[in-house]
């Protein structure tokens, strides 16, 4: 079918959806809701057989809905209404939730239903939740919908709220008064609750150390306690907050300041000189897991295996993250194991450079320069491992230098969910690091590199596969993937022939070494992004300020708007 894309942006689970129906032989198309006449044009210009609404802010224009079947997805159950529905089933403390396809019409969420797909609520954050959850059941409700629609099977069936099964209802846009956190009063799973229906956005308002500000990324302390409300402890630019039965660590936090703009940033950044007096508490590397408290990286070891888990609030990796997982890995390769896995975390494996830590230093273009020195200090210390065997497991996505990171271990596997962005060029034409020149085309050979990296359109983890860009994808959900990597990572452990693998991977890279030495490709990297950050164009620096502050784009990217462009691009087999 040929497919329209109408949504709000090109968002994660609008990638997904894309990756999932281009691969079942869909032809599909991208426009991003701007205003009703660019909207009227597209449907005009690419005259589908069906729009599809991944993501949207406003209704679709009446001229559209009425001249064609418009699927608009739905992030909750049957009959829920409302723009906040996320955030309203996790302040009630759903258990189950689920995703609904309608039908475009007069009234927002209103329209016929055909299909829905549910899932169990876990306690995480609202963007967590999107991510994982959310999409998969997005994923399985447009699929059905596309089937029912094909074959021409299936009525779609009216809002209904007199059917027992119909359990939604209509919720008003959330407030921030519905989410204000009482510190005296709130104990730590209701503040957990209400950080996390508000994150990644808008985040929750709140005064702290006397300043305005929006606070996200939240987890629960075992150990600290304090006079509730108080700022008790620090770490990793994290701050720990007292509740009155407990305590919760904050990540990050994005200033209030009337008529400007803001960026979030980690939460000591933002407190600055009013965190002195509060005691920096660095957490163990090496401990058990279930001491729950801030630890965006964490190692531990079964079986010859060492695993190496960093969750870094949006995949984004600043200087001092890349520093501080050097170390860890440093102290991993250390270790007397055989294997070491490099799991990143539940949503992001990495996206690469710390695009907002960069916007608010003092000189982007020197930070930005440290942090893919830092970055490329770490690739090459993973590329440059022979001692073990290295995996990356994917459980989330990864994006631009996220994504070359992963190709310097030795095996590269990805849950089947998982949605890659192998390039860097949507940033403001920025040339990328980490070894790319290296390691992608020896993957998949210069001409697929190219085409990758200049279509900039994401690839499903089952497409990567098949590139050869990855070597595995498997796994249904974040358990099932985990447990696969752990029975994968010790058969290798395991295996006899360790050594000879070990002493092959030695011999390869002295020979690559001698071909061309690892530091020339780095060499010639840099050149190109001394230029980015320095030369006399700007586009990265533009482009940076624009993500970051989420302005919206004037017009959709052409290599998107496959039905704006005289020429597609080069489809990579
Ligand atoms: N630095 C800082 N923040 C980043 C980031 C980065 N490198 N990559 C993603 N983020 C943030 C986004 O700003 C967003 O923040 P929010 O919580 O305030 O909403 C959040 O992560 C999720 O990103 P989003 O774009 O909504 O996620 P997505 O899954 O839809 O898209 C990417 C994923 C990777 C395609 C997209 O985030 C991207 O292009 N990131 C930039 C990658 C990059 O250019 N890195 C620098 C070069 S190495």
């Amino acid at each position: 079918m040929r497919i329209l894309f109408l949504t709000h942006s090109f968002n994660s689970l609008a990638q997904r959806l894309y990756a999932e129906l281009t691969e079942r032989g869909h032809e599909v198309s991208i426009e991003l809701d701007i205003n009703d006449a660019v909207t009227i044009e597209a449907a005009r210009l690419y005259e589908p057989d069906v729009i599809v609404a991944p993501y949207l802010r406003r209704a679709i224009p009446e001229a559209v809905w009425r001249n064609h079947l418009c699927l608009v997805v739905h992030p909750g159950i049957q009959g829920d209404r409302g723009p906040s529905a996320l955030d309203w089933a996790i302040l009630r403390g759903e258990r189950e939730w689920g995703v609904t396809v309608l039908q475009a019409d007069a009234e927002m969420d209103a329209g016929d239903v055909w299909a829905e797909a549910r899932f169990p609520m876990r306690a995480a954050r609202k963007s967590s939740l999107y991510r994982n959850e959310v999409t998969e059941a997005a994923v399985a409700a447009v699929l059905q919908a596309l089937e029912r629609l094909q074959h021409k099977i299936f009525a779609p069936e009216p809002l209904d709220y007199g059917r027992a099964d119909v359990r939604g209802r209509r919720h008003p846009l959330i407030r921030q008064c519905d989410r204000a956190i009482d510190w005296l009063r709130d104990d730590t799973d209701t503040v957990l609750k209400k950080i996390r229906a508000a994150d990644g956005a808008p985040g929750v308002e709140d005064e702290l150390l006397g300043r305005r500000c929006r606070l996200y990324d939240a987890c629960e302390e075992d150990g600290l306690r304090g006079e509730p409300g108080a700022v008790i402890a620090r770490r990793d630019g994290a701050i720990c907050r007292a509740t009155r039965d407990g305590a919760v660590w904050i990540g990050h936090l994005k200033p209030i300041i009337p008529g400007e703009p803001a960026l979030k940033l980690p939460a000591s950044t933002v407190l600055g000189t009013a965190l002195s007096g509060v005691p920096e508490i660095p957490a163990p590397l090496h401990a058990p897991a279930p001491l729950r408290t801030f630890r965006e990286i964490r190692y531990e070891e079964r079986n010859a295996v060492g695993y190496l888990h960093f969750d870094f609030y949006n995949g984004a990796m600043s200087t001092g993250q890349c520093a501080r997982l050097r170390a860890a890995y440093e102290y991993a390769r250390g270790r007397p194991t055989r294997v070491i896995a490099l799991v990143g975390g539940p949503d992001f494996w990495s996206n690469g450079i710390h695009l907002n830590v960069i916007e608010a230093a003092d000189s982007p273009a020197d930070e930005s320069w440290r942090n893919i020195n830092a970055m490329n200090d770490l690739a090459r210390a993973i590329l440059t491992t022979d001692s073990h065997l290295t995996i990356a497991a994917l459980q989330g996505n990864a994006g631009a230098g996220g994504a070359f990171l992963a190709l310097a271990a030795d095996r590269v596997c990805a849950r089947r969910g998982v949605v890659l962005n192998p390039h860097y060029k949507g940033m403001g034409n920025l040339y990328g690091s980490e070894y790319w020149t290296y390691l992608l085309p020896k993957r998949i050979g210069r001409e697929r590199a190219l085409a990758i990296t200049e279509n900039r359109l994401p690839l499903s983890a089952p497409a990567a596969k098949r590139l050869g860009l990855i070597d595995e994808c498997f796994g249904d959900d974040l358990a099932d993937f985990g447990r696969r990597i752990v029975e994968r990572a010790e058969t290798l452990a395991r295996d006899p022939a360790l050594g000879e693998r070990l002493a092959a991977k030695r011999a390869a890279r002295a020979h690559d070494e001698t071909e061309k030495p690892l530091e020339a490709y780095r060499a010639e990297e840099l050149e190109h992004m001394k230029r980015n950050f320095y030369g006399f164009d700007p586009s990265y620096h533009v482009a940076r300020y624009e993500f970051v502050f989420k302005r919206l784009p004037a017009w959709t990217p052409l290599h998107l708007a496959g039905h704006r462009r005289a020429n597609t691009p080069a489809k990579i087999q």
